[in-house]
């Protein structure tokens, strides 16, 4: 809970000093949902992360007041930006900081699943380790392969860059149109959906879920993937329909997933996508190193204050 007192420094280019009272909730479990909606009352400012829902109901619950929301995500899904553009609330998110950060984890999962790591870990702990055989725990190589790119971003160069050393042939990417400034630094060419979905080897998903990324990845993309595909998907689970990718996978229709996001959040233990040994799944961890998450941190603290001073902000979204 945030409310400030503007006192402005009579001196020329100083910041105006601002004073904060907030109140921050000290765990690392969500704030539960009522609790939130009577916190909020009479607040300037929110700093909150990607659990909570900033809708219509919470922004009615916070009042008129309510200035900025600052989400510690790069993600804004979690947002109804509608509804906050509608009453002049300013939005701050923290791009850039985590780009490394979330594409070395993207090419760790991609090798965790295309090299069958977490299956070999398992035969190894559990006795399944016999003599040495020929074709036993194969995967497949990034060396000579075509890697796709679903939504081209800087974290989707970011992934790139990574793999190439690992003598990729080719990059191939889509998006709603072509970004020559971004795929000339991968060298990575323009292809429709379809094609995407033919021709790649490995497939990451770096979109954004929005309305017309929903379900993106369904039967319609897997169906058109090769049969030694890999997909991986670090962005959201929305873009996936989550029973057709447990077909593909359980048919063979492609070779291997790896998920660092699902729907829902945390995937329930029972779900049928954690029966696959060709499936890896990981608990949204992808911004998970102490650098990165102090530097998102910092990121939308300094959001939420230049919003609350009435200053650009260091990372603003466009509404
Ligand atoms: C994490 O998923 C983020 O959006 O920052």
């Amino acid at each position: 809970r945030i409310r400030f007192n503007l006192l402005k420094k009579k001196k020329k280019k100083r910041l105006p000093f601002i004073k904060v009272q907030f109140e921050m909730w000290d765990s690392d479990e969500p704030v539960p949902r009522l609790e939130l909606l009577k916190k909020v009352k009479g607040c300037d400012g929110i700093l909150c992360v990607l659990t909570e829902k900033i809708d219509a109901q919470l922004l009615e619950a916070a009042g008129p007041n309510l200035k900025v929301v600052s989400t510690m995500s790069v993600g804004f899904d979690h947002l109804s930006l509608d509804e906050l553009k509608k009453r002049g609330i300013r939005v701050g998110y923290t791009p850039d900081v985590l780009t490394d950060c979330v594409a070395e984890l993207t090419v760790a999962l991609l090798l965790a699943t295309s090299r069958r790591l977490i299956e070999a870990t398992h035969e190894a702990k559990t006795g399944g380790w016999g003599t040495w055989r020929t074709l036993w725990l194969c995967g497949h190589e990034l060396a000579n392969s075509t890697v796709g790119i679903l939504g081209l971003g800087r974290i989707g160069v970011a992934i790139a860059e990574r793999l190439k050393p690992f003598k990729v042939k080719k990059f191939i990417y889509t998006d709603v149109a072509p970004r020559p400034e971004l795929a000339n630094m991968i060298e990575a060419e323009y292809v429709s959906f379809d094609e995407l979905a033919k021709q790649s080897d490995f497939l990451a998903v770096c979109c954004a879920l929005t309305q017309e990324t929903h379900g993106i990845c369904n039967w319609n993309l897997f169906s058109k993937m090769k049969k030694n595909a890999i997909f991986i998907n670090t962005s959201r689970g929305g873009v996936v329909n989550q029973e057709d990718l447990y077909e593909a996978l359980s048919t063979g229709l492609i070779a291997g997933a790896g998920l660092d996001v699902t729907t829902p959040e945390p995937l329930p233990t029972h779900h049928p996508l954690f029966t696959l040994k060709n499936c890896v799944i990981l608990p949204h961890i992808a911004s998970a190193s102490y650098t990165t998450r102090n530097a998102m941190s910092a990121l939308a603290a300094n959001n939420l204050l230049a919003g609350l001073r009435g200053e650009p902000m260091p990372k603003e979204l466009k509404l």
